[in-house]
């Protein structure tokens, strides 16, 4: 939630910031602004809106400035307003701020300086830190820096630059995601990676209770105490082409095409670390699987798979209702967290508690160097490459590839369901190639305002997880829903105005959903159903029918999957909406 940016070095500060702030543009998009240090003083530009109403604003204005930071807003204290949108400053506009995170202490911080005659523009939690640090500083920004750090409660990172020290940008780090860009002559800070993708690929993950101190030839990192850190530059794997949209209209289509690529990716990574994997998901009493949205549904589908391989009982559990919830768990059992960003502040602090009390815990992540990832006990990847639009795809398929590994390597046929597994992504290929189908289909029902969205066994999660795609970049109601519970009362809904999605490839439970289908057209309820191709029943039974290639019961998930994303997709798209960013969401949820 919230992205922001940082730079100083030898071009032009503002463009560089204003490409990365697009990069960026996935974590929060309701209002966008820059500072720049210029000739003795600081220009702020910020506006509501899309980054694009930012970079309308700054049309045609050339500034020369070489250090600025820069943020893009998922509003948290106070609504998208000019007033409110980053950067903040003090009252001499001295020092500026950009801030992701909530500042649990801001009231108290406020009436302190208000006291002390500070006079406040915004309703945000973030001025204090810029009111704070004008307060603090006697000559160097660090110092300043580390003053305010250390009267801060709740989760941050920030970046502060000065009209005093133009060339240095200064940033914190507690609770929300930072990381330094290692250039030559230049260096970054930035919420994620694929901000300084164009520039480098030297990358210093910082750590919570870090400060790094950036100028154009150095990078310091001391601990919120003042000692210096010694921080490793990683390289990232991940490559610049991967983060733009590479002739596709939106991310999130581009992603639905990369999954065969994701899929195998993720396969290769998990057979190459699969000898020294360090724990067997049998030596636990029990799997908890903790995770939001659509991980929390991967988390759904991993549970079959390991209580089918592996014999052990799988709970998956909200990653929000785990943290207050009177889960008993101890040393006695395995905790799964999956998250693609790795950075999810409920299933971070869920795993945090269940590491207290003694399980072992193992991050699923697709972020190298996420909170997760350096939290856990031990850490799988999945080798999605960046995801940028907000509605997670790739690292779906990304997530129920390593956990379909995961599962099968405790089966005693482990070499044969590998082996199988590995028709997957051509099959995934041959399903994206009839995406046309996909949007004839999305062309006539875009125009209803519900749908039910139904599967059994293996297809429930992969119901939810189509009406969830549909719900968020389309803003059409949908509900997913096991198929048996149908008649338990969502039966009730159904007319000629509630589409019904059923997932129906030919599995243990087919002749039973078959005969949900039955019941959904005896009310006149119009069924678009997803099966195996040559499906003459389905194809017979239902209004409209979506074929994938027939494959193995346990990998129907992978093809499934595939045609309700893009039926969600096209719907959004031919509605005109921002499919890439929809409205209210942000890819990287930081809150609780
Ligand atoms: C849906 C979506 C969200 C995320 C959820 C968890 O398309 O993207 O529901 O799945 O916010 O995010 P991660 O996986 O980063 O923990």
């Amino acid at each position: 939630m919230c992205g922001i940016v940082g730079y100083t070095g030898k071009d032009l500060a503002l463009p560089i910031i204003l490409g990365a702030l697009e990069r960026l543009e996935y974590r929060g998009y309701d209002s966008a602004g820059v500072a720049l240090v210029e000739d003795g003083k600081l220009i702020i530009e910020k506006k509501a809106g899309k980054l694009r109403e930012l970079v309308k604003a700054l049309w045609g204005k050339n500034y020369k400035a070489k250090t600025g930071i820069g943020h893009t807003r998922w509003a948290t204290h106070g609504s998208p307003s000019d007033e409110n949108a980053h950067p903040h400053t003090d009252e001499k506009v001295r020092f500026a701020v950009v801030h992701n995170g909530i500042i649990e202490n801001y009231l108290a911080l406020k009436e302190e300086l208000i006291k002390e005659g500070v006079k406040f523009r915004s309703d945000t939690d973030t001025e204090v830190i810029a009111h704070l640090i004008a307060k603090y500083y006697e000559g160097d920004l660090l110092e300043a820096v580390l003053k305010t750090v250390n009267r801060l409660e709740g989760a941050f990172a920030f970046a502060v630059v000065t009209v005093h020290e133009p060339n240095r940008i200064v940033g914190a780090k507690k609770g929300s995601p930072l990381i330094v860009g290692v250039g030559e002559g230049e260096n970054f800070l930035a919420s994620d990676i694929p901000a300084i993708l164009p520039y480098t690929k030297n990358v210093i993950v910082l750590d919570d209770g870090e400060v790094a101190d950036l100028t154009p030839e150095s990078v310091n990192v001391y601990s919120f105490s003042g000692e210096p850190v010694t921080k490793e530059v990683l390289v990232t794997p991940w490559d610049l082409v991967s983060a733009e949209k590479g002739g596709f209209k939106h991310f999130m289509l581009k992603e639905i095409h990369e999954q065969p690529k994701a899929v195998v990716d993720t396969y290769k990574g998990f057979l190459s670390v699969e000898p020294s994997i360090p724990f067997s998901l049998k030596d636990f009493r029990r799997v908890l699987v903790i995770a939001c949205g659509t991980s929390y549904h991967a988390g759904l589908v991993g549970k079959y798979w390991m209580e089918r391989y592996a014999g052990v009982p799988v709970e998956v559990v909200y990653a929000s209702e785990f943290r207050y919830g009177h889960f008993p768990v101890s040393d006695k059992d395995l905790v799964i967290g999956i998250s693609q960003s790795g950075e999810t502040i409920d299933t971070k602090f869920a795993l945090q508690s269940a590491k207290e009390k003694g399980a072992f815990t193992v991050g699923l992540v697709n972020v190298v160097g996420s909170a997760i990832d350096r939290e856990s006990d031990y850490t799988l990847y999945t080798h999605a490459g960046p995801e940028i639009g907000v509605a997670a795809t790739k690292t779906f398929t990304a997530q129920l590839t390593a956990l379909y590994c995961l599962a099968v390597r405790e089966s005693d046929e482990k070499e044969q369901l590998l082996k199988r597994f590995e028709k997957v992504p051509a099959l995934m290929e041959r399903t994206l190639s009839s995406a046309e189908e996909v949007e004839k289909k999305a062309e006539k029902y875009m125009k209803y305002k519900h749908f039910l969205y139904l599967g059994r066994y293996l297809s429930w999660p992969v119901a939810l997880e189509g009406a969830l795609k549909l719900k968020e970049i389309s803003y059409i109601h949908a509900e997913g829903y096991p198929a048996g519970e149908m008649k338990h009362g969502p039966i009730a809904l159904i007319d000629e105005n509630m589409p019904v999605m059923v997932v129906a490839p030919k599995d243990r439970v087919y002749e039973k959903i078959v005969s949900n289908v039955e019941e959904v057209k005896a009310r006149k309820g119009k069924v678009i159903a997803v099966g195996f191709e040559g499906d003459g029943v389905l194809t017979q039974k239902s209004d409209d029918f979506i074929p994938v290639p027939a494959v193995d019961e346990p990998l129907t998930p992978f093809l499934t999957t595939v045609p309700l994303q893009l039926f969600a997709y096209y719907i959004a798209s031919k509605l005109g909406l921002d499919v890439d960013q929809p409205r209210n969401l942000a890819k990287t949820v930081t809150v609780e």
